[in-house]
């Protein structure tokens, strides 16, 4: 990197950020990424040191690898670590504490992951899957079509988790509403073939959702901010687009933004590419232009191949940050989350801000396997 790229890095990246009461020291963020490292459910003190090691090197902002709500179906998985309960709770406060003593701000991603919950899974091994309409992401029979009581725990479970984030000292909350998972499903026609309030046309298919976001905001403090996760592509669908208009898009985002979201954070496998038609704004920033919100981008940063390489045993290579720059230096959107670059390497953000980018660890697939 030359000097003068260096010095536009440092400016463009360096910026604060604040929403609410979260400040973040700088424009970067950790892209939420699960690594199966609690046992039990429980984060432990390894976990509290891998994301206090990413904000020892730089990170501004860290969102946590998605963590299951209180409801029995909410998760896949008896080493994903949960958000509820005493030991798992104390778990978390380790976690926000430690990096909290490192500079960084942290928000942990509540998640749900409805119809995709494999039969039998852990960690309750007797829970049904369950979905808007009791068929996969592809539309074959699965699970269970949620009731209106499901729907109402899953609702409260968010609110509670959301309440208990901010209890434990947490930044803020990231609702996992992309990629498939639960909430997402409910935005889809294909798994979403629901005749109530909740199934219908996009606005009633987004009703679940934005119903979850006013739950939230109504168990936490002013001071303390919303995100929401929403991607264009979902598990198994990597060319899939939700959304096929910027109308449609809007239709989508306007309901959220008015139930209480305050940021929105726009899944896509590559930030530079145009999401539609003839600007080339990407996910993130046509939904900052729609919603007013500020929005965080993500994909690929500062690496020359998409994440879902990484699970076909594929590594990365190192590039530069140049066209990220230009879209924020332009506000096109607020903040930057990095995935693989920030496992490969915990200093990738003091190092890009510095422009040390020559001494950044490329990603290898090998590097899922330990948590450091
Ligand atoms: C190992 C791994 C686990 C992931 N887990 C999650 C997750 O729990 N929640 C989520 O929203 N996205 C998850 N993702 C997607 C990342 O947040 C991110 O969007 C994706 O890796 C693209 O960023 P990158 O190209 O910088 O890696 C995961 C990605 C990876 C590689």
């Amino acid at each position: 990197m030359t000097d003068e790229n260096a010095h536009r890095a440092t400016a463009a990246l360096s910026r604060p950020f604040s929403v609410r009461g979260l400040t973040s020291r700088n424009r970067v963020a950790m892209a939420p990424m699960t690594r199966q490292f609690s046992p039990n459910g429980v984060p432990g003190r390894d976990v509290a040191d891998y994301y206090a090691r990413r904000a020892a090197g730089g990170v501004g902002l860290i969102i946590t690898e998605g963590t299951y709500v209180d409801h029995a179906s909410a998760g896949t998985s008896d080493r994903i670590p949960v958000f509820h309960g005493e030991d798992a709770f104390a778990g978390w406060a380790g976690v926000a504490d430690a990096v909290h003593r490192e500079g960084g701000a942290i928000i942990p991603q509540l998640w749900h992951v409805g119809v995709t919950r494999a039969e039998g899974a852990p960690p309750v091994a007797d829970a049904e899957p369950v979905g808007p309409s009791g068929v996969s992401l592809s539309g074959e029979p699965k699970g269970r079509a949620m009731t209106q009581k499901d729907l109402d725990d899953v609702i409260g479970a968010f609110a509670d988790a959301a309440a208990a984030a901010e209890r434990l000292g947490f930044d803020g909350v990231e609702l996992h509403g992309a990629h498939g998972y639960l909430i997402d499903q409910f935005l889809w026609e294909g798994s979403n073939r629901r005749t109530d309030a909740y199934g219908g046309g996009i606005v009633a298919r987004t009703r679940f959702a934005a119903e979850i976001v006013a739950a939230c905001r109504a168990a936490v403090s002013d001071a303390f901010p919303l995100f929401f996760r929403m991607s264009q592509w979902k598990m198994d669908a990597y060319e899939a687009k939700l959304a096929q208009t910027p109308e449609e898009l809007e239709a989508i985002l306007t309901p959220l933004a008015d139930a209480g979201v305050d940021v929105f954070h726009a899944s896509t496998r590559r930030y530079w590419l145009p999401e539609f038609g003839d600007s080339d704004l990407n996910l993130a920033g046509w939904v900052k232009k729609i919603s007013g919100r500020p929005t965080v981008t993500v994909g690929s940063v500062g690496l020359d191949g998409d994440f879902f390489s990484a699970f076909q045993g594929n590594g990365s290579s190192v590039t530069g940050v140049d066209q990220l720059l230009e879209r924020i230096e332009r506000d096109e959107f607020d903040m930057v989350a990095v995935g693989r670059a920030l496992i490969a390497d915990p200093e990738w953000a003091a190092k890009t801000l510095q422009g040390r980018t020559g001494d950044i660890t490329p990603f290898g697939a090998e590097m899922l396997k330990t948590l450091y």
